[in-house]
C-alpha cells in the first residue's frame, strides 16, 4: 500500500510564501513520480497562491465554524475552497479546539465540500472525534511533536491501540475513517513502522520542512 504523507508547513520560514510555493512543487513532483498520496498544509494565507501552482491536494491550518456573514478575522470554509483547499486540518496540537466546536467545524466543512483531516492526542480522545466523522483521523502525541523522535517506534503501542480503535469503529458502523499518525517521523523506516501499525500514513512537518534537502527525505519517506 502506498502511504499517505501529509506535510504540514506549519509557520516555518522554510515553508512561507514563495518558499511554500516551490516546497509544494517538490512535493508535486514526488508524488507524480511515486504514486504516494502526498498532500501539503500551508498557512492559510498561502493557499490560494500554493494551490495556484500546483495540482496536489492543499490543506489549511485551521477553519472556523462560521458562515458567510458578519464573522471578521476568521477562517470560513466556503472561502478556504475557493481560494483551492482540498481539504483542511483540523485540531492540531498546536491549535486544539473544543469538542463542540470540532464538531461544528467538521460539519461545515463538509458542507463547502472540504475534506477533513481531524488531530487527536490519544485514543480516549480518537474515540469521541471519530464518531464526528471525519475523513481521517490523526494521532498525535504532543511529547514528541518537532523531537525527532518518531511516535511509531517511541510509543508504538499507543499507535496500534489508535489504529485498532479506529479499525473497530470502521466495522461496527460500516465507515472509512482513514488513520494517520505523526509527531517526531523522520526516516522511511518511521512511515514503515507506523503502517505495520495499522496506520495508513503519516503527518510530518520538521523532518521535511526544515531538511538541508526535503526532496530527498520525502523521497525517503515514499520508497
Ligand atoms: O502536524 C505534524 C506535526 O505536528 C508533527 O511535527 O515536526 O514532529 O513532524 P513533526
Amino acid at each position: 500500500m502506498k502511504p499517505t504523507i501529509i506535510v504540514n508547513f506549519k509557520t516555518y520560514e522554510q515553508a512561507t510564501g514563495s518558499r511554500a510555493e516551490s516546497l509544494a512543487k517538490l512535493h508535486e513532483k514526488v508524488r507524480e513520480e511515486s504514486g504516494a498520496d502526498v498532500m501539503v498544509a500551508v498557512q492559510n494565507a498561502d493557499i490560494h497562491r500554493v494551490s495556484s501552482s500546483v495540482s496536489i491536494p492543499v490543506l489549511a491550518q485551521h477553519a472556523d465554524p462560521v458562515s458567510y456573514g458578519s464573522n471578521t478575522g476568521h477562517d470560513m470554509p466556503e472561502c478556504l475552497k475557493e481560494n483551492g483547499a482540498w481539504g483542511v486540518l483540523i485540531n492540531h496540537s498546536e491549535d486544539r479546539m473544543p469538542m463542540e466546536e470540532i464538531k461544528k467545524t467538521i460539519e461545515r466543512c463538509k458542507e463547502a465540500g472540504l475534506k477533513t483531516i481531524v488531530c487527536a492526542e490519544n485514543t480516549a480522545e480518537g474515540k469521541d472525534i471519530v464518531k464526528m466523522l471525519p475523513d481521517y483521523i490523526a494521532f498525535e502525541d504532543p511529547e514528541l511533536i518537532g523531537t525527532g523522535r518518531s511516535v511509531s517506534a517511541n510509543a508504538p503501542e499507543s499507535v496500534k491501540g489508535f489504529s485498532d480503535m479506529v479499525d473497530s469503529f470502521n466495522r461496527e458502523e460500516g465507515k472509512e475513517v482513514v488513520p494517520l499518525c505523526g509527531a517526531g517521523i523522520s526516516t522511511g523506516d518511521d512511515v514503515r513502522k507506523s503502517i505495520e501499525l495499522g496506520m495508513h500514513g503519516v503527518l510530518v512537518a520538521s523532518a521535511i520542512t526544515k531538511a538541508e534537502n526535503p526532496e530527498s527525505v520525502l523521497r525517503e519517506f515514499v520508497a
